[in-house]
């Protein structure tokens, strides 16, 4: 735990990336934008590039690939080899169906190239998760994907995957993890087999920001419970998706260089775990 906090602070938030297995680099903070569309997505975008984040989490499901990409290659100052791009499979439908939405999100977004792209959910079955995987994976063979990774696979997923494709790892798993809900044993299989953990929903919605430990916590960093959650989950290793549409808390999110989480407050927050589901939980699905 010392060497993660440690390494949380070597380089500023928005700056600071971790080294995929594949030794590309992830930048730690992306800007979430899950029910986002229109001018207000495409704004959120540009104000979050603007603030110096360097990443976007979209996905095909959200319906804002477009804005996206429209946001990141009109940005004035941003060059699109400086962003880093994820969007996700919608349904796991078939090999020839994966490389077609790979097509698809590429078209969308006119980005050029994906730089993280997950399958979205397990939903499916074991057969149906292979075969779409390996097509995820020939597109990272073809140059359309840079890295391929997982989102909501629980073990059973990843340990069948692993034996299905063992070539062929995911290079992350996109989890809901943040103190109310801290995944520990997803979490602990995905670091024995290095596999990144990125962390969706780092702020719980915003549903818990009144809880008195994160209020207590917030109060003694003189930080905000959106600092102090984000705080923690580049304290505990993870990248780190927080989502906002509104310029000043977009910058909130990531202004969290100013403070370090002692280790028995981060103790304090993981104690906080009552596995609360904001949105989804297919981790459980055969
Ligand atoms: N793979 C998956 O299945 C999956 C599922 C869920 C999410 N995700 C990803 O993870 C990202 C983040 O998750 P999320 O959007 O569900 O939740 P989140 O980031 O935990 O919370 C977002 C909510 O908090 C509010 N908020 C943000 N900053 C705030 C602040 N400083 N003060 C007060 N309220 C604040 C936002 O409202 P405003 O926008 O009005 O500020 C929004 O209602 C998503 O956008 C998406 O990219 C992935």
């Amino acid at each position: 735990m010392l060497h993660r906090t440690l390494k949380a602070m070597t380089a500023p938030a928005l700056a600071s990336t971790i080294t995929l297995p594949n030794n590309r680099p992830i930048p730690r903070i992306h800007l979430g934008v899950y029910q986002t569309s229109g001018t207000s997505c495409t704004a959120a975008v540009t104000h979050a590039l603007t603030a110096g984040y360097r990443a976007i989490d979209s996905a095909a499901w959200y319906y804002n690939e477009r804005e996206v990409g429209t946001a990141i290659t009109t940005h004035p100052d941003v060059a699109r080899e400086d962003v880093f791009f994820t969007t996700k499979l919608q349904n796991n439908e078939s090999f020839a169906a994966t490389k077609r939405a790979v097509d698809e999100s590429l078209r969308k977004s006119g980005l050029g190239w994906i730089d993280l792209y997950l399958m979205h959910s397990p939903y499916g079955g074991r057969e149906k998760r292979s075969e779409c995987w390996r097509a995820v994976v020939e597109c990272v063979r073809e140059g359309k994907v840079r890295s391929a990774g997982v989102s909501n696979f629980g073990i059973r997923h990843l340990q069948q995957l692993l034996e299905d494709c063992p070539d062929d790892k995911p290079m992350v798993n996109q989890v809901e993890v943040h103190p109310f809900n801290t995944q520990t044993a997803i979490v602990e299989f995905c670091e024995q087999n290095n596999i990144q953990i990125q962390a969706y929903a780092p702020l719980a919605r915003a549903m818990r920001f009144r809880n008195p430990t994160i209020q207590a916590l917030a109060r003694k960093y003189g930080c905000t419970p959106a600092q102090l959650m984000v705080r923690w989950s580049l304290q505990k290793g993870y990248v780190t998706l927080p989502k906002s549409t509104k310029r000043e808390r977009i910058i909130e999110n990531a202004d969290v260089d100013g403070f370090v989480i002692e280790e028995e407050d981060v103790a304090r927050m993981d104690a906080l775990d009552e596995g609360l589901v904001t949105d989804w939980d297919p981790t459980d699905c055969d």
